[in-house]
């Protein structure tokens, strides 16, 4: 007889076994996320608010209304087959002519557009593509000992910065990270700032031993939530293409539609700067569905370039010796299920697409002020230049509270890092314990020095869980003052 599974069967609470092993997993993120699962499996999902991940919560409602009801069913029979990684032409010119409306450049050539397995693989994917020498007209060598951005090459990254990038160029195509720490002290804590210059940019250049061939770009920024000032951004592009003509820039833009309504500092897109600083195949762009969209579960991204070494990775040219022997696409392919649901919103027409991105924006500005209003309030300090963007995040200044936090105890411990005794831990910890909210430690995004800012995701719950789960952060944070 079979045995029937029960997909929603609970089974016991979290106990110290589960937690155990929750502690194997190395990043906080993703041990946050299978703790998520554990609370669920367990029925307590109600019992912590987690603003620790990079989710969406506030389209899902929308969506589902106006597109997912509408899905023929049952599934046709061409998405449970194979489909070929190049077939997704409907979708890469769909999404090239969304680029170009929504990104702000005059053309985008579908061509150069390419669907991935999500922006984590489309990183990968860039970092290996640019190990292939033979578009360089050098002639074919063992795997990775050559190309512009050969194995062992550094990649600048300002930071804090999204850890993940650490998975996407060091574990398979054997780059090294290299952080660009971007704190400024001021006269006093409020003072305090983050922003990159050039001049950091050059000092960490200096400090590498190897001259470093990659820079990475967050815009919009996360953990930071700002956009990229335009002049910067010019002047960075101009001192990284110059360095070196094997030096490359990726921007990560996965958080283009994140914009509050309101801001001071315009969104500018590398799209238009690689044309501008004539470096169309030296400047790369990514972009998924799953932050502006809410659809992190998808695993959807998106490469536009025009490097030939992009292009040759994804579309498998037999001409290139280098790729004969590498399916990229095809190990980090842009499934036949995942073509069936995002076929209907690429497929948006343009105004249908702007009316999407705009309540979205108008509902990211009704829960930014929702929990900036309760922050300040309580008089939590948080990181944001006047009238700035916000992404989808708050970065939280408790170093104040760091010294009252009670030492942290129990199996949960192990959420926030192996060393409980750390003060940065400990007050996440805490935080949890008292107001059943996690956040994200700073120094999991590369903040080390000073410790003490956390990750607050403030789209990863919707507003009526959000608002009285920051009003309870907020009042154990106070409770450490008595
Ligand atoms: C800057 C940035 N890029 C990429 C990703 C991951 O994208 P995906 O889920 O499509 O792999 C994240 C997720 O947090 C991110 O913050």
């Amino acid at each position: 007889m079979t045995r029937q599974l029960d997909p929603t069967a609970q089974v016991a609470a979290p106990d110290r076994d589960d937690l155990r092993r929750l502690a194997r997993i190395p990043d906080e993120e993703q041990r946050g996320l299978a703790y998520r699962d554990l609370l669920r499996r367990g029925g307590r999902s109600e019992e912590i608010t987690d603003l620790s991940i990079a989710e969406n919560a506030l389209l899902y409602p929308l969506l589902s209304e106006q597109l997912f009801k509408a899905l023929p069913h049952p599934l046709p029979e061409r998405s449970t087959r194979y489909v070929s990684p190049q077939d997704t032409e409907r979708i890469t010119t769909a999404m090239a002519r969304h680029f170009e409306e929504s990104f702000g450049v005059p053309h985008v050539d579908p061509k150069t557009v390419f669907a991935t397995a999500g922006v984590s693989s489309a990183l990968e994917i860039i970092a290996l593509a640019l190990q292939n020498p033979t578009v360089d007209g050098a002639v074919p060598v063992p795997r990775g000992d050559a190309g512009p951005v050969p194995r062992g090459s550094n990649v600048l990254i300002p930071a804090p910065y999204w850890q993940g990038f650490n998975w996407s160029f060091e574990e398979v195509p054997g780059l090294k990270c290299v952080p660009v720490p971007t704190y400024k002290q001021g006269n006093a804590a409020e003072q305090d700032t983050f922003e990159l210059t050039v001049d950091d940019l050059e000092a960490a250049y200096a400090r590498c031993a190897q001259p470093p061939r990659l820079l990475v770009l967050t815009n919009p920024h996360n953990p930071l939530g700002v956009n990229y000032p335009p002049g910067l951004l010019d002047a960075i592009y101009e001192w990284a293409l110059a360095k070196s003509p094997k030096m490359h820039i990726i921007s990560d833009e996965i958080y283009r539609h994140s914009q509050l309504r309101h801001t001071s500092d315009r969104f500018v897109s590398a799209l238009g700067l690689a044309g501008k600083h004539g470096a169309v195949d030296r400047v790369h762009v990514v972009w998924g569905f799953a932050k502006d969209f809410g659809l992190s579960g998808f695993r959807t991204g998106f490469i536009v370039s025009g490097s030939p070494a992009v292009q040759h990775a994804m579309t498998e040219n037999a001409a290139d010796p280098w790729e004969r022997r590498r399916p990229l696409s095809w190990f980090s392919q842009f499934d036949s299920l995942k073509q069936f649901y995002i076929d209907p919103i690429t497929a948006l027409s343009g105004a249908a697409w702007d009316e999407l991105t705009t309540e979205y924006s108008h509902r990211l500005q009704r829960s930014f002020d929702a929990v900036s209003t309760t922050l300040g309030e309580h008089g939590i300090r948080f990181f944001r230049p006047p009238g700035t963007n916000s992404t989808q995040f708050f970065w939280l200044d408790l170093r104040e509270f760091l010294a009252g936090a009670p030492p942290a105890e129990g199996p949960e411990t192990v959420l926030f890092g192996d060393d409980p005794d750390e003060p940065e831990q400990r007050l996440a910890h805490y935080i949890l314990k008292e107001a059943g909210v996690k956040l994200l430690t700073g120094a999991t995004m590369y903040q080390m020095d000073p410790r003490g800012f956390y990750r607050l995701c403030f789209t990863a719950a919707r507003l009526d869980t959000l608002q009285p789960a920051v009003e309870r952060l907020c009042r154990a944070l106070r409770k450490l003052d008595s």
